[in-house]
């Protein structure tokens, strides 16, 4: 765990974003396909009363973590963020105070559209890490995560492979997912540099 970290800790210092394989093996993975049959809801755009359902923007369904009493299966996840989150604010006093954190299922044929994950009015989102949770992927099954510069050109497209993580900063990469030919699974979080709610 520790050099993952590490290895997290210099790619975002060199490029601001890093990509991890193999944070989950295949067992793992496997253990975690049960939370998927919890109760998920339309992930909706806009912020508080502006919120709204669009799947012209995006089209995936969202289940909320309690990251203070996580899924016993989500121990290891949660406890691997927690050590991120040190790394991050020892290496670059980033200031962050805690993390949020969903599953997200995107079904077939479903997108989501290019966007910053920070609001507007809310800088608070500092940092965003995705982990891909589903058991296979393969080229053919689309979704890749497509992160972009400032100026819009491509930085990298992700495959979601199973068991893989990606992070940035949440201000400086524009991203989108492209549409899925099979239901993608992940979980998706922000690190804050406020305390939520
Ligand atoms: C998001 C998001 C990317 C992904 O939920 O804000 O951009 O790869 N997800 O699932
Ligand atoms: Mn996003």
């Amino acid at each position: 765990m520790q050099s993952k970290v590490d290895q997290i800790i210099q790619d975002v210092g060199l490029q601001g974003w890093s990509l991890t394989q193999n944070i989950f093996t295949q067992d793992q993975l496997h253990l975690m396909q049960e939370l998927f049959d919890s109760d998920f809801l339309p992930a909706k755009v806009g912020k508080s009363h502006q919120l709204q359902r669009n799947e012209e923007i995006r089209g995936d369904w969202i289940y909320w973590i309690d990251t203070l009493n996580p899924p016993f299966v989500l121990e290891d996840l949660i406890n691997f963020l927690e050590h991120l989150k040190q790394s991050l604010n020892q290496n670059f006093f980033l200031g962050i105070k805690e993390f949020e954190c969903h599953l997200a299922k995107y079904p077939v044929n479903s997108f989501y559209k290019t966007h910053l994950d920070r609001f507007e009015k809310d800088s608070s989102r500092s940092f965003t890490f995705i982990f891909y949770l589903h058991e296979a992927w393969d080229k053919k099954d689309g979704g890749e995560l497509v992160l972009y510069n400032k100026s819009g050109d491509v930085v990298k497209t992700v495959l979601p492979a199973p068991g893989s993580m990606l992070c940035f900063m949440s201000e400086d990469f524009p991203h989108e997912v492209k549409t899925c030919f099979r239901e993608r699974r992940s979980l998706t979080g922000w690190m804050h540099t406020k305390i939520i709610n």
